[in-house]
């Protein structure tokens, strides 16, 4: 059962306000420090992360810790804060795209949405070099910069322009990439995007038209399950089955889309990766 209202913050805040001013002020920082130039350490190979993904995590977590004490966090890049029996927990990925941020690539966003005892009830994606913030609310629609946004009206996946990820597992990947292949050239283009918030974003407000991809962590998606579902879209693992935390790929698009690519990935060896 959902509440009534979101409970309000120390200052008064509704969560909303709340994470967009958040969002928008971890993201003026990350444009600074982009513009000044970062130094880069690898996590794993092709996986990097910078002093600014510390830096926009520490100072997300602190404003959610003084706003809703109690609350859960799930963040990238620290350890998890346990809600207890609040129900609610904070998902953030202080920067998603840390490898187009390291390279110079404008193509990154600050990544937020707030789970009431497991359902997505709140997401935001903002990226600051664009300033488009990508909003949101459970049962309330979706909207790019306040003017709703929906998912596009494309039936087949030869009409579609797909956006996708690859991630960091070398196997999976190359089965992504074969089966993208595999639709060549009965599409109207692939888009490698290099942030999977910004890949969700772009395909619930129908700048593409469908979003792959093959293993990807709840901080990466997230947000944009919500902002996909708000849009009148549909995301599910690569199986057809529902997203869960610890999930591993997504398929996103409008249902019609969503159902060709059912059918076209139907016995290819990316669909069911991992989850048998
Ligand atoms: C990554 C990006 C990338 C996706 C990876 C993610 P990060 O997040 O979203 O596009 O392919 O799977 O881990 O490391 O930039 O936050
Ligand atoms: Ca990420
Ligand atoms: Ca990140």
């Amino acid at each position: 059962m959902q509440r009534q209202s979101p409970p309000h913050g120390a200052s008064g805040a509704i969560p909303r306000q709340v994470a967009e001013d958040l969002v928008r002020e971890a993201g003026a920082v990350a444009v600074e420090r982009f513009t000044q130039g970062v130094e880069v350490t690898f996590k794993g190979w092709r996986n990097v992360v910078t002093a600014t993904d510390y830096e926009i995590d520490r100072l997300i977590t602190a404003r959610l810790l003084q706003e809703f004490p109690g609350w859960g966090i799930l963040s990238e890049e620290s350890p998890p804060v346990d809600g207890g029996d609040s129900g609610l927990v904070w998902v953030v990925d202080p920067i998603d795209g840390t490898k187009n941020f390291s390279q110079g690539m404008p193509t990154f966003a600050v990544n937020l949405a707030l789970v009431d005892r497991g359902t997505v009830v709140l997401a935001l994606t903002y990226d600051p070099n664009r300033d488009e913030l990508f909003l949101a609310e459970r049962g309330a629609g979706a909207s790019l910069n306040g003017k709703p946004m929906h998912v596009s009206s494309k039936t087949l996946v030869e009409e579609c322009l797909i956006g996708f990820d690859m991630g960091y597992d070398n196997e999976r990947a190359k089965q992504l990439l074969d089966f993208l292949g595999s639709l060549w050239p009965a599409m109207q283009g692939m888009r490698n995007i290099g942030s999977a918030a910004l890949g969700l974003a772009y395909a619930a407000s129908g700048r593409t038209d469908l979003y792959l991809h093959s293993v990807l962590s709840p901080w990466d998606f997230v947000p944009g399950l919500l902002l996909v579902q708000e849009a009148g879209g549909i995301a599910t693992e690569r199986d057809g089955s529902a997203l869960a935390i610890g999930t591993h790929g997504i398929i996103a698009a409008n249902a019609a889309v969503h159902a060709d690519l059912m059918r076209l990935a139907t016995g290819n060896p990316w669909q069911r990766a991992g989850l048998e």
